[in-house]
């Protein structure tokens, strides 16, 4: 990853002028609590150090030119009126959304040149997106003295990922990456959008498989579950999920279909899970987290149907290998993307061992293996 220097000099050599200001946001892992925030309930996600750095200057004119040097594209537009680009999830629709959403909020904010380079692995549900969002917030915040607190950024780029690119996604993602922090992961309340750190006990490691299953269907599917949910809810007479408990639920069966049940089995159980985890990091209780992460995946896959046999393989096979010595399940929105594995640091080399010899064989895909360090939420500076 490009270091600050590096960047500025880049950003010299696109635009011959120095930026002004320079922003940092990571990617996110969710140890667990999947689909469970958009229902107002518990996530218990990290920041790693993957990241999206950011570089930029003021202009006096309303016009915005981005040099998205990561992915070798650039766009420009101007603030009199921001139109979106096609496909829909095309990059530079994150960037405008972020322009537009403080417009919508009533901020004035002057055009600029921009420099966005990034190393969060794209479409594998590290939340490349959501770091941009944050990111470039962070960075406009800072050029325009709109000094905006870490949270409001999370909102801000949730709207604008659900408003103006036309993602119904939940707030987890801006949130970590706006308030992560470093050595930590934090259990975020998502209906009160309050959270509290947890430490990933000293023996075991944070490690991300990548599938490298192509995610498809994923925006159709995630906004099918989302009604789904919302079906619950209605037959339950609840507003969200998390008023819900699993009582509650069995009671209702039969006024449900089979399917919506299932859904809601997941969501209600998730939430429980994630506090149990919460506390099991903070005792060190290895076996239960084991146990957590593994019925935390085995939920995914059975009632809310959202993983894919590819990432059920790789879990299986992590599994196996360290038992209940640590644990394993898909991290993220799912349709594919990576697994999140919490593993006993002497098992890392059995474990990458294993994934070679099987993953392959069984899948015909080649996985990807990062070691990963909690990392801090969005920083930012103005430049010299
Ligand atoms: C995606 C969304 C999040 C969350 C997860 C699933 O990452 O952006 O809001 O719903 O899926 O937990």
């Amino acid at each position: 990853m490009s270091d600050k220097k590096h960047l500025i000099e880049e950003f010299q050599r696109h635009f011959g002028a120095s930026p002004t200001v320079y922003a940092k946001a990571p990617g996110r892992i969710n140890l667990i609590g999947e689909h469970t925030d958009y229902n107002n309930g518990f996530v218990l996600p990290a920041g790693i150090d993957f990241s999206t750095q950011v570089v930029l200057s003021q202009r006096s004119d309303n016009n915005v030119t981005v040099v998205a040097q990561s992915m070798d594209s650039h766009d420009r537009f101007t603030l009199d009126n921001i139109s979106k680009q096609t496909p829909r999830d095309h990059w530079s629709n994150y960037v405008r959304g972020i322009f537009w959403v403080l417009q919508q909020h009533g901020f004035s904010i002057s055009g600029c040149d921009l420099l966005i380079v990034g190393d969060i692995p794209m479409g594998t549900g590290l939340s490349s997106s959501a770091s941009l969002e944050v990111c470039l917030l962070q960075a406009l915040s800072l050029a325009n003295h709109l000094d905006l607190p870490p949270t409001t950024m999370a909102t801000l780029g949730q709207q604008a990922e659900n408003q103006f690119v036309g993602c119904n996604c939940g707030i987890m993602d801006q949130f970590i990456c706006a308030n992560a922090q470093q050595g930590h992961a934090l259990l975020i309340d998502c209906q009160h959008l309050s959270s509290a750190s947890a430490v990933v006990p000293e023996p075991l490691a944070i490690v991300i498989v990548n599938s490298r299953v192509k995610r498809g269907l994923v925006d159709s599917e995630y906004n099918l579950r989302r009604q789904q949910c919302e079906q619950a809810c209605q037959i339950l007479c609840v507003s969200s999920l998390r008023e819900a408990d699993l009582a509650m639920l069995e009671a209702a069966q039969h006024k449900m279909p089979e399917l919506i049940y299932r859904r809601a089995r997941h969501v209600i159980s998730e939430n429980a899970r994630t506090l149990a985890l919460k506390n099991a990091l903070e005792t060190s209780e290895i076996s239960q987290i084991s146990t957590l992460m593994a019925e935390s995946h085995a939920s995914m896959r059975d009632d809310f149907e959202i993983t894919h046999p590819a990432i059920d393989t790789l879990v299986d096979i992590i599994a196996s290998t360290i038992g209940q010595h640590g644990g394993a399940r898909m991290t993220g929105g799912g349709f594919g993307g990576c697994v999140v594995a919490l593993v006993p640091t002497p098992l890392l080399p059995t474990v990458k061992n294993k994934l070679a010899e099987q993953y392959f064989l069984q899948t015909g895909l080649h996985e990807e293996v990062y070691l990963c360090q909690p990392s801090q939420g969005v920083q930012g500076e103005l430049l010299a």
